[in-house]
């Protein structure tokens, strides 16, 4: 017996327990009520009287070996990840990649912030939309080409449905419901059947001003143009707008900004003419009015519209309207610090 309590004892003392599975082993075959320890206590009635006192004491003291070196062995194990002995506290921590706004929503939240010192508010419709929201309403002539499936993208015909071509079709939907005074800017993305190059993509993004109420007059709509081109561009910046063409507003013109490069001397930029073409606009056209229920005999109003990308591009100088598209953490990461 004291041989065997001897063997054992050794045997324990030796033993190297490297993970939770050989410590669960080691419970087993000593410690458990199979284990070596366990049979021992059982032998123990065998001993003759004389050796009893010394046996069991060196049973007992093997058990608490045993047991001691369980615990041991055991918080060793629970406490290994805690140990921080030659780790290098000095060393800098992983950064978080933090986020950007996307460039086009910087310039759309800044153009919003304009048109909401101006009492505007934010107005958004659906891109999917119909006939009658998108050209009908906005007086567009039953052959004119935005209706061709070239420049439309068609989800349905008769009755027709399409992607949006432009936000103006919120215009319709916002005279419709609200009466006047209205003034709202509506931000969004809208679809063209177009070849996508540096310059163009069949999808980008407009925002579209709208202000109705009595006696609102084209000095009313140069005064704002006139203002939201100082806070985007600058107070330096000048305007001149040139008479144009869209169904839905009468009289019609295009704005154009001194170029933001060279400030109106002439660069690569604006062509050499000095100026950079912007934005459209008008005095909303009496037969919108009427399409929308609004008495165009008491109201007259004005509205605009331009493409976000276009204003960005020439903001940050940026050459290709890709860029915008293709979500390149490189490209996007350069708008890191701009937190509007
Ligand atoms: N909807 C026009 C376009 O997509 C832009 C536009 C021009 C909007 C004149 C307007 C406006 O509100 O008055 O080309």
């Amino acid at each position: 017996m004291i041989d065997k309590i001897n063997l054992l004892e050794k045997e324990i003392e030796a033993l190297e327990i490297k993970n939770a599975e050989e410590l669960e082993s080691f419970r087993i075959n000593y410690l458990s009520k199979k284990g070596e320890i366990t049979k021992l206590f059982s032998d123990f009635k065998n001993v003759p009287v004389e050796l009893k006192k010394e046996s069991g004491k060196l049973i007992n003291d093997l058990k608490q070996l045993a047991q001691n070196k369980f615990n041991q062995v055991k918080e060793e194990l629970e406490n290994q990840f805690d140990d921080i002995s030659g780790l290098d506290l000095s060393l800098p921590g992983d950064s978080y990649n933090l986020g950007s706004r996307h460039p086009l929503n910087i310039v759309r939240n800044e153009i919003i912030g304009i048109f909401n010192k101006l009492g505007f508010t934010v107005s958004e419709g659906p891109e999917i939309e119909d006939d009658w929201h998108v050209f009908s309403a906005l007086n567009f002539p039953p052959e004119h080409p935005a209706r061709d499936m070239q420049d439309t993208f068609f989800i349905e015909k008769t009755p027709d449905i399409l992607l949006r071509t432009h936000t103006s079709s919120v215009q319709v939907r916002e005279m419709e419901h609200l009466k006047p005074p209205i003034r709202t800017v509506t931000p969004g993305r809208v679809f063209r059947n177009e070849a996508i190059s540096a310059r163009a993509h069949c999808i980008f993004h407009q925002i579209e001003a709208l202000y109705i109420d009595e006696d609102v007059s084209f000095a009313d709509l140069k005064q704002t143009l006139l203002y939201f081109s100082k806070e985007l561009f600058g107070e330096e910046t000048k305007i001149r707008l040139r008479p144009s063409y869209f169904p839905f507003t009468e009289p019609s013109a295009e704005m154009d900004i001194s170029c933001t490069l060279c400030g109106g001397k002439g660069c690569n930029v604006c062509k050499h003419t000095g100026w950079l073409e912007i934005l459209g606009c008008g005095m909303v056209d009496p037969n919108v009015m009427d399409s929308t229920g609004i008495d165009s005999k008491k109201y007259t109003g004005f509205a605009l519209g331009m493409g976000i990308e276009r204003i960005t591009m020439l903001k940050y100088g940026i050459k290709d309207i890709r860029l915008f598209f293709e979500n390149d953490s490189r490209f996007l990461k350069q708008f890191h610090s701009t937190l509007i």
